[in-house]
């Protein structure tokens, strides 16, 4: 397993938010955790970059302890996450926002052209807009940029908070085949998702996130044609 997680616990001051999971993820697998609003699944992404720290369990990646390099050592080994909310720089252009995903990796500047070129390939809107301020892009092109930006570190373990959130049906449609293909690329996925029909439709493995404790667990198809899975996550018509 790339990615293990064991009895995992994770706290606001006396808020449990993360109340014992275990988890894996294979090497090359699209892994997708779903739940709804506050289950906590940015609480267990934030946990694996090293945003916070757990109160007790274990994060192992590749055979080693995660939990015992920072945030930025955990970039540079492989561990990258686009961040719900998109977090990108405003300010900043579009290519400017790309090449700051390579802030862990400076000895990579030969690989800059190469990297973008594999951005561009994914995102062709990004490379019409290279110039234009992140502020300017609309959301699903914001959501485009954090995810190349993502990707310009050469993850092997791509952590995606809520890809699809507030996005055009159109833009959805399109981040779900673009996860698809970064799969192909060979990168492994933790995929996050209250839109939990696409979320499960590209899973290899699923699990059902409730209020911090993992609910039920399988294969993507299982779940996505589980009655408890549609009835509380799937809605009308999905
Ligand atoms: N900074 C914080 N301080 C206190 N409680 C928080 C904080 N962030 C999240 N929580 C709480 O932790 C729980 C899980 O939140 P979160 O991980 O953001 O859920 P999700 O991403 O599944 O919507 C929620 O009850 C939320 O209110
Ligand atoms: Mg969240």
């Amino acid at each position: 397993m790339l990615l293990e997680i064991n009895d995992l616990h994770v706290s606001y001051g006396k808020i449990k938010a993360i109340k014992g999971i275990s988890l894996q993820v294979g090497a090359g697998e699209i892994v997708t955790l779903v739940g709804a609003n506050g289950a906590g699944k940015t609480t267990l992404l934030k946990t694996i970059s090293g945003i916070l720290a757990p109160v007790s369990g274990t994060i192992n990646y590749d055979g080693k302890p995660l939990t015992d390099i920072k945030p930025f050592e955990r970039v540079i080994a492989g561990v990258c996450q686009a961040p719900e909310g998109r977090g990108i720089f405003p300010g900043m252009t579009v290519l400017e926002n790309l090449e700051m995903g390579k802030f862990s990796r400076p000895d990579a500047k030969a690989e800059n052209e190469q990297d973008l070129e594999m951005v561009y390939e994914l995102f062709p809107r990004l490379k019409e807009r290279i110039s234009q301020m992140g502020g300017t892009l609309s959301g699903g092109e914001q959501q485009m940029l954090a995810i190349g930006r993502a990707l310009m570190s050469r993850p092997r373990l791509l952590l995606l908070d809520e890809p699809s959130m507030g996005l055009a049906p159109m833009f959805i449609a399109q981040i779900f085949e673009i996860i698809k293909e970064i799969k192909k690329q060979g990168v492994t996925i933790l995929l996050v998702e209250q839109n939990a029909a696409k979320a499960l439709a590209v899973a290899d493995r699923a699990y059902v996130l409730e209020t911090g404790n993992i609910s039920m667990e399988g294969t993507g198809a299982q779940l996505l044609n589980d009655p408890a899975v549609r009835a509380a996550y799937l809605g009308h018509g999905a």
